[in-house]
């Protein structure tokens, strides 16, 4: 069955990255939740998309600029709709404590395509050991010596290659480089990669889809998984088909 995956959580109805968003995503059965990680100046693993604060919370510079404390009391949802002006933004321990009572899988994007983020592997890493989340969590990135270096310290945690652009025959590429998965954009995953891949054992999980004739072809075909801004909205066409 094609997995669900709630793409920064409920991001197309709640703000982006926040508790409120992944719960959401689970309410209403998705499978799997996609967040983004960036390190604060502090060191702390935070859940936040941009490396700037400005698009989603009253904050203004680098998340890298600020201390952990001070990023804790930035609102990160009152740009999106008046009931969700307390959220606020987590840290990946956070989510990994609540995820872990549940059976959602968490795919963490490691969003240092910027900023190298020293140490964010290591960091990400043993936090998900320490919640024993080994076998749910998938590590993504379009930083993809960071997932060879992820793979080498921790091979029993997945890890798939996100890519905007073609790649020839990814199947190959990611198979060379210890991933299981891709995550292409749904632009560079026409309907022959997604059956060459999957038939070699490489699963398929695009982004972003939200349009509804697109769910339903990716039902149709089989597709390992997408990721979607709409969970609800997948998963309720999904039960009609
Ligand atoms: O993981 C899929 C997708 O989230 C990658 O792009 O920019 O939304 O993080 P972006
Ligand atoms: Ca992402």
């Amino acid at each position: 069955m094609t997995q669900i995956f709630a793409h920064r959580g409920a991001a197309g109805t709640h703000p982006e990255n926040t508790m409120v968003s992944f719960y959401e995503a689970y309410r209403v059965g998705a499978d799997g939740i996609e967040l983004d990680v960036q390190l604060s100046k502090d060191g702390e693993v935070v859940v936040i998309h941009d490396e700037l604060l400005d698009r989603t919370t009253n904050g203004k510079g680098n998340v890298k600029d600020h201390m952990w404390k001070d990023l804790q009391s930035l609102d990160a949802g009152y740009k999106f709709q008046k009931q969700f002006a307390r959220a606020t933004i987590p840290n990946l321990e956070e989510v990994l404590a609540w995820i872990q009572g549940t059976n959602l899988i968490l795919n963490i994007e490691l969003k240092n395509g910027v900023y190298p983020y020293r140490g964010l592997e290591e960091k990400v890493i043993a936090l998900v050991r320490t919640y024993s989340m080994e076998s749910r969590v998938i590590l993504s990135s379009f930083n993809h010596y960071s997932l060879v270096y992820a793979y080498r310290i921790a091979p029993e945690i997945e890890t798939a290659p996100l890519y905007r652009d073609g790649l020839y025959m990814p199947w190959v590429y990611a198979t060379s480089i210890g991933a299981k998965a891709i995550h292409p954009s749904i632009h560079t995953a026409p309907d022959a990669i997604v059956a060459a891949s999957m038939k070699e054992g490489v699963a398929v999980r695009p982004y972003t889809i939200n349009n509804e004739d697109k769910m339903r072809h990716l039902f149709e075909i089989g597709i390992s998984a997408f990721i979607t801004d709409f969970p609800e909205r997948a998963v309720k066409l999904r039960n009609t088909i």
